[in-house]
């Protein structure tokens, strides 16, 4: 039987629950919030979906009482506040880093072997808080920002190319924001073909520029960041963990020297199974891709300090 908790029934973590129902990729969800009865509120709307549409997982919501996560394998951290237009997603490290890593505490009481998916942002340096703090093995820590970056980048690639966005591939590594986040033209393809025999650089390069603001935005458009495809990517990052897929998805990891950095978590092609990050992939990248992966690095570093004054 496979449990998953998902920790924040807020927009991105009730669509994260509701795809894990739809697509029926857990036996039992739980979906646990701190706001008296939303949680119970959405999961019960959810499952009278269900209901309608045949589905066999159950998903119940709790109001912050851990014990009913007890034995999960796989806990998605989505609690803490998203952005508003003009914010960015560094600005929200002071409030989201207490409440990550109290939330961390609490799971691992009742779970101490799940894989923890983290989505609060700034993702790269929440991801990395949870390294620090929880004594998990590093493959059981996997931060969710890659695999919802790269679907935009597929998104906006397959509108450009003018195809259907299935026949097109494209990756995201570095950071999880709007300047240190590199979608990779190079590898960009259609049909196994690169993109760049279809669309000319110019475009592809504003691909890359859409992709980047992608969130940014939707934060405008919507008056609060995204919620449809961050909770499906975060399902898509679960279902790869509970179903062994060994599925190469970019997501943020803890780096001990992997394209030359340490002692930090960002985005790099990752092999997800039931272990959770099974392996780093390292991309023979360029010089060019290098630098802009060491400048990423290096905002990245920079947000992880800020993290001494947040708690
Ligand atoms: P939201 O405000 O709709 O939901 C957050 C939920 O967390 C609320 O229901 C709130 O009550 C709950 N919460 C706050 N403190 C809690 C605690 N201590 N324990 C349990 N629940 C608690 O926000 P939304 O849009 O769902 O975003 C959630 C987070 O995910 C934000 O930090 C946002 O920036 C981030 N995000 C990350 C993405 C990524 O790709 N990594 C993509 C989209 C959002
Ligand atoms: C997003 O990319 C803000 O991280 C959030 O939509």
């Amino acid at each position: 039987m496979s449990k998953v908790t998902v920790v924040g029934a807020g927009n991105v973590g009730a669509t994260c629950a509701n795809v894990l129902v739809t697509t029926q990729v857990a036996d039992e969800v739980v979906l646990l919030d701190i706001k008296e009865g939303v949680s119970e509120g959405k999961a019960m709307d959810i499952m009278q979906t269900a209901n309608i549409l045949g589905l066999e997982t159950r998903l119940y919501g709790v109001t912050n009482d851990y014990s009913k996560t007890e034995g999960s394998d796989v806990v998605v951290i989505t609690s803490g506040i998203p952005r508003k237009p003009g914010m960015t997603r560094e600005e929200l490290i002071g409030v989201n880093a207490g409440i990550v890593k109290s939330v961390t505490e609490n799971v691992l009481k009742h779970s101490p072997n799940a894989v923890i998916i983290c989505v609060s942002n700034p993702m790269d340096t929440m991801t990395y808080l949870i390294h620090k703090t929880s004594g998990l093995p590093k493959n059981k820590i996997i931060g969710m920002g890659g695999a919802l970056d790269s679907a935009r980048f597929k998104y906006f690639l397959s509108q450009a190319i003018g195809c259907n966005a299935k026949e097109v591939e494209g990756i995201v590594i570095g950071g999880h924001g709007d300047t240190t986040m590199i979608p990779l033209t190079r590898f960009a393809a259609y049909r196994g073909l690169p993109a760049s025999e279809f669309i000319s650089e110019e475009k592809l390069a504003a691909v890359a520029a859409d992709t980047m603001v992608g969130g940014a935005t939707l934060t405008k458009l919507l008056g609060t960041s995204a919620w449809y495809a961050p909770g499906a990517a975060a399902a898509q990052v679960v279902g790869a963990v509970l179903g062994d897929q060994k599925k190469l998805i970019s997501c943020s990891a803890l780096l001990e020297g992997e394209y030359g950095e340490s002692d930090l978590c960002i985005g790099v092609p990752c092999i997800l199974g039931k272990n959770g990050i099974e392996k780093i992939v390292e991309f023979n990248l360029n010089e060019e891709e290098k630098a802009l992966f060491h400048k990423s690095a290096e905002a990245v570093h920079k947000t992880n300090a800020a993290l001494a004054s947040a708690l």
